[in-house]
């Protein structure tokens, strides 16, 4: 037993958890993923699984993404980085809800699985459907040789390495890397960008790990917030655009391993129903970074305060305005507001880490859940 203990001390590398080694290792873990596909200086993308289909994917009707959690959530995230720059059209499913419910898929839809593990039972069964309807299926995984992995035509490995902790980190911003790759791959090729466009693009994601390594310098400050709202029972969390879904996440995030009722909206959307819940006891975390809807977030962030809701904001670097209304804000370095995801992202994390430990929680093993659900 004693073995078996220090042996997990090894793993854990010095780390208290191996959610927080996760967490720390994104910069390296972005960095694998991309490296010997990205060649910024040469200006493109090398991707097997694309390239050999290349024809396939530009003359695709749409792409359907399935995915179930932290997986759909990167999911949504490639939505608007296809569309915003791809310009292909883009579903994306839960899919348990996508196989159950008699889809209309043909044969000029791409199908993209998205799955850590490579073996959660309702994405393979969604594979194994739409490849019966003559769909072409194209699998992001981590886990090299997973069932997923096998049973897709295609794909694209994350190369995040081994995620232990059952919340998801580095898994998803690796499953954003890859997917933004395969993005801006299909955005080149279809004429959407200029040569000098791109090369800016991707040397811009190239320089993400260092990035996502200053967003890592806000732990402290994190922590001292986490230990503000650690007693709360509920949560909300809101963002626009591509940062509605870095939303959802970091309410999944919070709830699965700290138990806090959380909830994920885009920002708008609270004005439908949500706001009747804000009060001096509701912590909003909103994503109010500079590119994407800023002035609309703002607003936002004063009706909450003016509601007595408590904000949490995440910004860019060198924000003023919204550090006069929030209680706290947390920086991340400026990016296009394509990469930010990437970005804000860590911060969430961090804050369900420290939350969930304040609480006494089972950080890397929260009650009731498997890192892999292989049962319907
Ligand atoms: C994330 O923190 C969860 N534990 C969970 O939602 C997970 O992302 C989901 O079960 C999908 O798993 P997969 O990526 O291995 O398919």
């Amino acid at each position: 037993l004693e073995l078996q203990m220090n042996l997990e001390e090894i793993e854990k590398g010095g780390y208290d958890h191996f959610m927080l080694k996760e967490i720390y290792e994104q910069p390296r873990a972005i960095h694998d993923t991309y490296r010997g596909r990205l060649l910024a200086d040469e200006g493109y993308i090398r991707m097997s699984g694309i390239d050999h289909n290349i024809e396939r994917f530009l003359n695709a009707n749409r792409i359907i993404i399935v995915a179930c959690g932290t997986s759909w959530h990167a999911g949504l995230v490639a939505e608007y980085i296809f569309e915003d720059l791809a310009r292909i059209p883009v579903e994306v499913e839960y899919a348990s809800e996508f196989r159950y419910r008699n889809p209309v898929i043909t044969e000029k839809d791409i199908l993209i699985a998205v799955s850590q593990s490579g073996e959660t039972a309702d994405t393979l069964a969604a594979i194994k459907m739409a490849k019966e309807k003559g769909a072409f299926v194209f699998g992001v995984c981590n886990v090299v040789g997973s069932s997923i992995a096998r049973e897709t035509h295609a794909g694209a490995y994350t190369h995040a390495g081994p995620e232990i902790g059952v919340a998801s980190t580095k898994a998803f911003t690796t499953q954003i890397t890859v997917l933004t790759m395969i993005a801006l791959k299909l955005a080149k090729e279809k004429g959407e960008f200029s040569q000098s466009k791109y090369h800016e693009f991707l040397t811009e994601l190239e320089g993400i790990p260092q990035k996502v390594e200053k967003a890592l310098k806000s732990n402290d400050l994190v922590e001292k917030i986490a230990e503000v709202y650690k007693d709360s029972t509920n949560c909300l969390y809101l963002g626009r655009g591509y940062n509605f879904p870095v939303a959802l996440e970091g309410a999944l995030k919070l709830k699965e391993i700290s138990y806090i009722h959380a909830e994920g909206y885009p920002a708008a959307e609270m004005k439908h129903g949500p706001i009747a819940l804000i009060d001096e006891e509701m912590p909003v975390v909103v994503i109010a970074t500079r590119k994407g809807h800023y002035e609309k977030v703002v607003s936002n962030i004063q009706e909450i305060k003016s509601r007595s809701g408590k904000i949490i904001a995440i910004v860019t670097e060198g924000d003023e305005t919204v550090k006069d209304i929030a209680d706290h804000v947390v920086e991340v370095p400026e990016s296009s507001e394509a990469l930010t995801p990437l970005l804000t992202t860590i911060p969430l994390q961090l804050l369900s880490y420290h939350i969930a430990l304040m609480r006494g929680c089972n950080v890397d093993q929260p009650r009731n859940l498997a890192k892999s659900v292989t049962v319907e």
